[in-house]
């Protein structure tokens, strides 16, 4: 079983909007899913209700040593992949889910007052050796040519040797995203040919080849080309994708 867990200690960031788009586009790709809510504020239990499909399963535990537990007694029940919404600022819960994850993703906003705060989230992160990554989300459409794998987002990370630590694609902020969790769906679910779903699905994909041991740099570096060349490029010649989850 692979177990994720969703941090950052600011609030809004989409720690719960990118938990339940994973679970459901993992479970699309064919995982047995569960999602465990480590948040008193209930956003994934309220998303549950209004859900008329009883996958992903969905489990409310608000203590440290009872959520550490209880993903390993998971991990004997058949359960591939566990998805830990946390909730902001820091307590057990989120020490827990931690020590519990083989990754740790951290969602921000591409704001500065978002980049500075993850810094003691990733602080912890590292404290307890995890692999982990920052996923860029609310990113305004605008800026869409960040989103993509053959975005110069994606060249850049890979450029900075930082292609292990920026999920890609970055998440835009629209609609669906809102109105899915809205009527109790994964955004994949919603809007299954939307480009919200696609970034989702991509994301997955990314965690899921990270989980995997697929260096990231390795697998997302386009081939090398000469600086002028490189501006005429189109951003559709973009490197294969990763491997489906
Ligand atoms: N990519 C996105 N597009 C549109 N709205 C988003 C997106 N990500 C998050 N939101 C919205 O931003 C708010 C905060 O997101 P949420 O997932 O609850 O953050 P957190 O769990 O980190 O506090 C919610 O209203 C959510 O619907
Ligand atoms: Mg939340």
């Amino acid at each position: 079983m692979h177990t994720i867990a969703l941090i950052s200690r600011k609030g809004g960031t989409g720690k719960s909007t990118l938990a339940i788009g994973l679970a459901c586009a993992a479970m699309q790709a064919g995982h047995k899913v569960c999602l465990l809510e480590a948040d008193p504020l209930g956003t994934v239990s309220n998303w549950r209700r209004r859900r008329t499909v009883a996958e992903p399963t969905v489990e409310t535990i608000l203590d440290g040593y009872l959520l550490f537990n209880r993903v390993q007694a998971l991990a004997q029940s058949g359960v591939t992949v566990t998805i830990i919404d946390t909730a902001g600022g820091w307590s057990d819960v989120s020490r827990a889910a931690i020590a519990a994850a083989d990754f740790c993703l951290m969602p921000a906003r591409p704001s500065p007052a978002d980049i500075e705060a993850a810094a003691p989230t990733l602080a912890a992160v590292r404290e307890n050796a995890k692999p982990f990554a920052f996923a860029l989300n609310q990113v305004q459409a605008r800026s869409a040519r960040l989103n993509g794998a053959a975005g110069s987002l994606g060249e850049r990370a890979v450029a900075l040797k930082m292609g292990d630590v920026l999920a890609l694609p970055a998440i835009v902020l629209r609609n669906d995203q809102q109105d899915a969790l809205g009527v109790g769906l994964g955004v994949t679910e919603f809007a299954p040919r939307g480009k919200s779903a696609e970034e989702i699905r991509g994301l997955w994909q990314w965690v899921w080849a990270r989980l995997n041991g697929v260096s990231q740099p390795e697998a997302e570096a386009p081939p090398r080309r000469p600086a002028t060349a490189r501006a005429a490029v189109p951003v559709a010649d973009a490197p294969a994708a990763l491997p489906a989850g």
